[in-house]
């Protein structure tokens, strides 16, 4: 995407990222650092509600940045924002929009991280949750090591996950049930 195309917002969210990255760029994925994230980065602390702010506004105002691409109907949408590049950390940046209806849990698509994955989750219904390393996560962070690989999955509503991937890098080939990396 061109910058003079750039939703401003898309601008600002961007930017806020890009702050984000320069603190964490050098954690490493996994267990632990989902913790960390939770306690250091969580609802209340100014990168993540600017964040969460910016894309709540995209999504409720249909500003056409967040999550445009169906992947099974409006329920299923993601979009990469941003590729890796410099001026991100070489992290790529993308949204998704998963809503889970009644009681079920919905499963998105099985996928493996070979660098993991940096997951903020910002439900937009309040009961909203997703998988994470450690369990169910609502409003926060997922932080799923290099390796590592499953289904999306949520449960209570609807939430989009703002993802960051080391390289951009993630695999749609992995299969369930395979074995996870030792280190997680
Ligand atoms: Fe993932």
């Amino acid at each position: 995407m061109a910058d003079e195309n750039m939703h401003p917002n898309l601008q600002k969210l961007l930017s806020r990222a890009r702050d984000f990255f320069a603190e964490v760029e050098d954690l490493t994925p996994g267990k632990d650092l989902e913790k960390r994230l939770n306690e250091e980065y969580g609802a209340g602390t100014p990168i993540f509600d600017d964040m969460a702010a910016l894309i709540r506004r995209g999504v409720t105002s249909n500003e056409g940045w967040v999550t445009t691409d169906e992947l099974d109907g409006p329920r299923y949408r993601r979009t990469r924002v941003s590729p890796p590049s410099p001026e991100n950390r070489f992290f790529s940046i993308t949204t998704v929009y998963m809503s889970s209806e009644n009681d079920e849990t919905y499963r998105g698509q099985y996928h493996l991280h070979p660098y993991g994955e940096i997951n903020c989750v910002i439900p937009l219904d309040e009961s909203a949750q997703i998988m994470g390393m450690s369990g169910w996560q609502g409003t926060g962070w997922t932080f799923p090591g290099a390796g590592t690989h499953h289904y999306p999955e949520v449960r209570g509503g609807a939430l989009i996950a703002l993802f960051f991937l080391p390289a951009g890098r993630i695999s749609y080939k992995a299969q369930p049930g395979g074995p996870q990396p030792i280190s997680v």
